[in-house]
């Protein structure tokens, strides 16, 4: 936009400079002339550019036909096609020149025919002497001089020219009033002198006798003198010429030599024929024939005329020095004139280029200033964040410490509950109650014991920048004593554990009291993620300046996102497989680098995992720990108890122990965590009949085939989680009245509204207290019997949860069976169970727990309610009755009937009053 605005201005400005106000400069004036190469014509030239000069930047085109009428018709064809405003002509002869000046014409080009005309009036103006007048004074002044008496031989112009006619039709009315001038003879020099020559020399007889020539023009006059001296003739033969141009060559020079006697003037008519072209252009007033004057000069005159002559050459000599003058001022002008124009537009460029600069300026300021301000902003925020977030990690770090210290503060405690459960444990014969309780006991207190000292490890090397204290000691014996107090446990499962190494010794510094850490955590995780007849490898290999562990595994592996992840702290992989700590590896990764080693994972899902260490060979991180001799305090098998205890199988249930035993109600535990799994089912077990899974496919699966009365589930679980369980198992018409008690260790709020939200009945948090567990269970299966009036009631509940709203429908869909087959006495359950599409336990745990009894004894006593009723109401005879409600007998209707109410039904019918 603006250098839009920038460019109009510029070239307004620029305007001044280029403008021409001479609209000549806009015409094209071609000029048509027939022969251009003697005196005369050159004289009409050279008049026409000095008047052309006063309108510069006209543009005038110049055609020369050297003699030829047709070359004349072709040049002025081009002219017309090129485009001309203007044509200026002297047609070569009339006729065969009238053609196009008249095409000319009626294109609306202005023709002005100049000395010669065509045979035609169409043209716009002529400018020229007239002819006529021009014959008649030579006639006169030839009666003047030969005193009225005397041949005359006349030497004509170019046959079929207007001036050759018009001259020639003027001197002989001049000369018919004399009686005694003779035209003695005629020839046509055709305006050249050597043509006239020869057509002279031709008549030498006529010549002898002639008393004067008159020629057509002075160059043939000229031709004609000759003619006579060559011939030696009389010197008092006159010669008269007509043209009487000044100048070299001249008619003028001729006549004041005595070569001609006389000349009559015939102007060119040059500079008229130009003023005439623009005025016509420039649409100003005109005169069509502008008749040029002549007069006869001879000896009488001569001198005078070329004194005037002599002046106006010099004059116009002066003219042509001012033009020049002018022309070179005009020049300068025009250049200052530019500079003028480069000036005012660099200027106006300046001032634009100036005040643009200015404004971005003040905007620059501006933008400045409140980029200042937001950098302000930005620092005051920044700092604001650095002394929040300086305030946040003294909070964490008094958290963290907190929770190191309370650790340390368990340790106590743990230890003190150990030693009495192991002393328990060599009196208690462990198959006895108290001795799996005790068992169960002693492999959590490992369990926690190793929690908190990984806490404990964990936040010394991260907050304390603990120093290593490195001894150099032979690595690969290290790993061995370490793998060998996994090989009991591996042993059960059938795992192998195995070392590979080209070099039984490998020596490296390492702190003997970290670097165990590392490979108990790695082997216990390889053994813990292992399938059974699985294989555990420790390879060692050493390169230059390193050492290369790997422990490798053939177990379950992980999914490429979760191995992205297990060095993180307190990262616990989805893999639903068993759960650890999340501090393990977090806490490897660090003890690596404190020996500044390097440790990743590659791990395949259903493949297996393999753990790559590197450590220095050399002792370089030595430098900024201490070194000593490595011996470790506790013995290996010691240090191994807190690891190991994990895979402790608990003593198997006995015989004795048997879950299965028929009870009224069935309970349904889905949990992961064997030991949880197997206390809950012997603590259950004594009043229920138990079903287990650990995992959710398994539990899901178990809930459909059994039908339990109730549901304890833990939420986190391999394969399908319990809050998907719970909504599967509630939206399905078969399981939807089972109470669902879900258990877990997420404690948040959020997240036991989760739970709820997920329909299941009731949610409690781990740890839980048994009594309270057990009290729920109760509760729950309680409220199923009142659930039975509840749904037997024909009150309708518009907001019923889903569940419930699928134990209406399975109860009306249920009776509605039972009420249009009473009276098929070959009706049974799978006929209900076919037209339900469940299976028969299904159906009877079903309508067991929703109507509290069996599925015959509900189509018995529907059998009896409507036998009672038609015995009220309707007119029928009781073995029709019998029939009716489905029995095989009216005996049995009668036994049956009596069993019930305590009369037969015909004592019944006779109660009724009639
Ligand atoms: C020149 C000329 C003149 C003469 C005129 C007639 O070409 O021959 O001498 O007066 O032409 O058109």
């Amino acid at each position: 936009m603006r250098i839009a605005v920038l460019l109009s201005v510029l070239s307004f400005l620029a305007l001044p400079g280029c403008k021409n106000t001479d609209k000549a400069s806009q015409y094209t004036i071609g000029f048509s002339q027939c022969i251009g190469s003697d005196l005369w014509r050159r004289n009409m030239l050279d008049e026409m550019k000095m008047e052309l000069s006063l309108h510069p930047g006209a543009n005038f085109v110049y055609a020369d036909a050297d003699g030829s009428s047709k070359k004349q018709v072709e040049q002025v064809t081009a002219m017309l096609n090129e485009g001309i405003d203007l044509l200026v002509i002297s047609p070569n002869e009339a006729q065969p020149l009238t053609g196009i000046v008249e095409q000319a014409y009626n294109k609306g080009i202005p023709v002005i025919v100049i000395d010669r005309k065509t045979a035609s009036a169409q043209y716009t103006a002529y400018v020229g002497a007239d002819n006529y007048q021009v014959g008649k004074l030579a006639g006169e002044y030839m009666h003047t001089i030969l005193k009225g008496k005397g041949n005359v031989i006349e030497v004509m112009g170019l046959p079929g020219s207007s001036p050759a006619i018009e001259r020639q039709r003027g001197f002989y009315d001049a000369i018919k009033h004399y009686k005694d001038i003779h035209i003695t003879k005629q020839v046509y020099g055709d305006w050249l002198k050597e043509n006239a020559e020869r057509q002279l020399m031709q008549i030498q007889p006529e010549l002898k006798d002639a008393d004067a020539l008159f020629a057509h023009n002075d160059v043939m006059a000229l031709g004609s003198r000759e003619v006579l001296n060559k011939l030696k003739l009389s010197k008092n033969i006159k010669v008269l010429g007509i043209d009487a141009l000044p100048g070299t060559g001249g008619g003028l020079q001729m006549v004041s030599a005595g070569t001609l006697n006389a000349s009559v003037v015939y102007p060119t008519g040059g500079k008229e024929a130009i003023m005439t072209a623009f005025r016509i252009l420039n649409k100003e007033s005109f005169s069509r024939e502008t008749i040029l004057q002549s007069l006869v000069i001879d000896s009488t005159n001569v001198e005078l005329m070329k004194l005037q002559w002599g002046k106006i050459s010099s004059q116009q000599k002066d003219i042509e020095r001012q033009q020049a003058l002018l022309a070179e001022q005009r020049e300068i002008y025009n250049n200052q004139q530019l500079v003028l124009n480069i000036i005012v537009i660099t200027l106006v460029l300046a001032i634009v280029f100036g005040g643009l600069a200015f404004y971005s300026l003040t905007e620059n300021r501006k933008t400045n200033k409140s980029l200042e301000a937001k950098n302000n902003e930005i620092l005051l925020q920044r700092n604001q964040l650095i002394d929040m977030s300086a305030r946040a990690e003294a909070a964490t770090e008094a958290k963290l410490n907190f929770f190191t210290n309370i650790s340390h503060e368990f340790r106590t405690p743990l230890t003190l509950i150990l030693s009495p459960v192991e002393d328990l444990m060599r009196n208690e014969k462990l198959n006895t109650a108290a001795g799996k309780n005790l068992a169960l006991i002693h492999k959590n207190v490992f369990r926690l014991l190793r929690l908190v000292n990984q806490l404990i490890d964990y936040r010394k090397i991260e907050y304390d920048k603990q120093q290593i204290s490195v001894s150099r000691n032979n690595l690969v014996e290290f790993a061995r004593d370490i793998l060998d107090s996994f090989q009991h446990n591996a042993k059960k499962r059938n795992i192998s554990l195995s070392i590979a190494t080209n070099e039984p010794v490998i020596m490296a510094w390492y702190d003997v009291n970290l670097l165990d850490k590392v490979f108990f955590n790695l082997i216990s995780n390889a053994l813990k993620f292992s399938n059974e007849n699985g294989r555990i490898q420790l390879i060692f290999s050493r390169s230059e300046d390193m050492i290369h562990i790997a422990v490798q595994d053939n177990g379950i592996g992980m999914e490429a996102n979760e191995a992205e992840h297990v060095f993180e702290q307190f990262y616990q992989a989805d893999n639903g497989l068993a759960k650890g700590s999340g501090l393990g590896l977090a806490l490897a990764k660090e003890i690596i680098a404190l020996h500044l080693g390097t440790i990743s994972v590659t791990s395949k899902k259903w493949q297996g995992t393999t753990f790559s260490i590197t450590l220095p060979a050399d002792n370089k991180h030595a430098d900024t720990s201490v070194q000593k001799s490595g011996t470790n305090t506790s013995t290996v098998e010691e240090r191994a108890k807190v690891y190991t205890a994990d895979f402790e199988e608990l003593p198997a249930l006995s015989a004795s122990d048997a879950l299965n035993s028929p009870r009224e109600h069935s309970i349904l535990i889905i949990e992961d965590n064997t030991d949880l799994l197997n206390y809950l089912a012997e603590k259950l077990g004594n009043d229920y009949e138990i079903f287990i899974a650990d995992n959710g496919t398994q539990g899901l699966n178990d809930a459909f085939q059994n039908v339990p009365d109730l549901i304890i589930s833990d939420v986190v679980l391999p394969g399908i989680s319990g809050k998907a369980i719970a909504e599967t198992l509630k939206t399905d018409m078969r399981t939807s009245h089972i109470p669902i008690i879900l258990l877990t260790a997420q404690v948040s709020v959020e997240q036991q509204i989760d739970g709820i939200k997920s329909m299941a009945d009731a949610y409690m948090t781990k740890p839980f207290n048994y009594d309270h567990l057990l009290a729920t269970v109760k509760n729950l299966i309680r409220n199923r019997v009142i659930l039975k009036e509840h749904f037997t009631s024909d009150v309708s509940h518009g907001t019923m949860p889903v569940s419930k709203t699928l134990d209406k429908k399975f109860l009306n869909d249920f009776s509605g069976i039972v009420e249009q087959n009473l009276g098929n006495e070959n009706f049974n359950v799978d006929d209900i169970c076919k037209t339900l599409g469940i299976s028969r336990v299904q159906l009877y745990r079903k309508v067991k727990a929703l109507l509290g009894c069996s599925i015959t004894d509900y189509i018995l006593n529907r059998r009896l309610k409507k036998a009672k009723y038609l015995l009220i109401n309707e007119g029928h005879s009781i073995s029709e009755i019998t029939y009716m409600v489905g029995f095989s007998s009216p005996n049995y209707f009668s036994t049956v009937f009596k069993a019930k109410y305590s009369c037969t039904p015909s004592e019944f019918k006779k109660q009724q009053p009639s």
